[in-house]
């Protein structure tokens, strides 16, 4: 795992946005794996800006998103597919039938159907080549809630108390939440080839330090990146606040700038 410690939320989103933008100048047909939250806001804007400044090409690229509240239209504006489109899509040059973003009204009786073949398209435009991860309170990613299966694929999941209250600041009251999603599992996210995973902010900081440092464990769905051989973690200093190991983290990035590699 590749531990970057950075100043601040913006320093984050544009070390994040490099590590995209290299793919998707070097494969221009990659396929990414996105993810939303005020976490990525800054990567989007700043990939918006390298579209419309640098011409950073993504006419070719293929997007999956993570999850979506079930319940909601895309057109609702606290639905994932509103805020990608808002915050990403409608800025840079994609196609929108390569925007792949779960639907939240499937009816009930489709829903098993509709998340297996959200899996295989995903198979089909030969999985992932980097996923975008942020991380809950409750140490969440995607919405695999504590106590998710390790293994768990794309389904409808109930979404629990922490995360109900902690995404209440986007709506009118808590009660407008909703309360259940469609959420790509764990096993789902670790078969991508390659994880970005991105937390700022005190708020963050024991719980990503639980995710990175402690076991790996379904209480903290995050923890199971520790499983995945190609994992970038890139932190400002307020979400590093509580982990341990910083002086070998700082160590191994000052070791990649000399010898021009990554160290995973
Ligand atoms: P946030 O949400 O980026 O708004 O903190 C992260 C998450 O719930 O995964």
């Amino acid at each position: 795992m590749r531990v970057l410690i950075v100043k601040d939320y913006d320093e984050m989103s544009k070390k994040a946005a490099d590590i995209v933008a290299e793919l998707v100048k070097r494969k221009p047909n990659c396929v990414l794996g996105l993810a939303t939250g005020s976490t990525p806001e800054g990567l989007y804007s700043e990939l918006v800006r390298r579209h419309k400044e640098e011409g950073l090409d993504f006419s070719k690229v293929i997007t999956f998103n993570l999850d979506e509240y079930y319940g909601l239209p895309g057109t609702h504006p606290q639905s994932y597919r509103y805020f990608m489109n808002e915050k990403l899509f409608n800025g840079i040059n994609i196609r929108k039938e390569n925007t792949l973003v779960p639907d939240g009204k499937v009816p009930i009786k489709d829903i098993e159907k509709f998340c297996k073949e959200y899996e295989e398209k995903i198979k089909k435009a030969g999985g992932i080549d980097l996923q975008v991860l942020g991380i809950g309170g409750d140490g969440h990613i995607a919405f695999n809630e504590p106590g998710s299966s390790l293994s768990s694929r794309t389904r409808l999941v109930a979404l629990n108390e922490q995360t109900i209250k902690d995404n209440s600041r986007f709506f009118s009251s808590v009660d407008d939440v909703p309360k259940y999603a469609l959420s790509m599992g764990v096993g789902t996210i670790l078969e991508a080839k390659e994880l970005l995973f991105l937390a700022n902010g005190e708020k963050k900081a024991e719980v990503v330090a639980k995710a990175i440092e402690g076991p790996i464990t379904s209480s903290i769905t995050a923890s199971a990146l520790q499983l995945h051989p190609k994992v970038t973690v890139i932190l400002d200093e307020g979400a590093a606040k509580m982990l341990s190991r910083v002086s070998f983290y700082k160590f191994a990035a000052e070791a990649e700038e000399k010898i021009g590699m990554k160290l995973f």
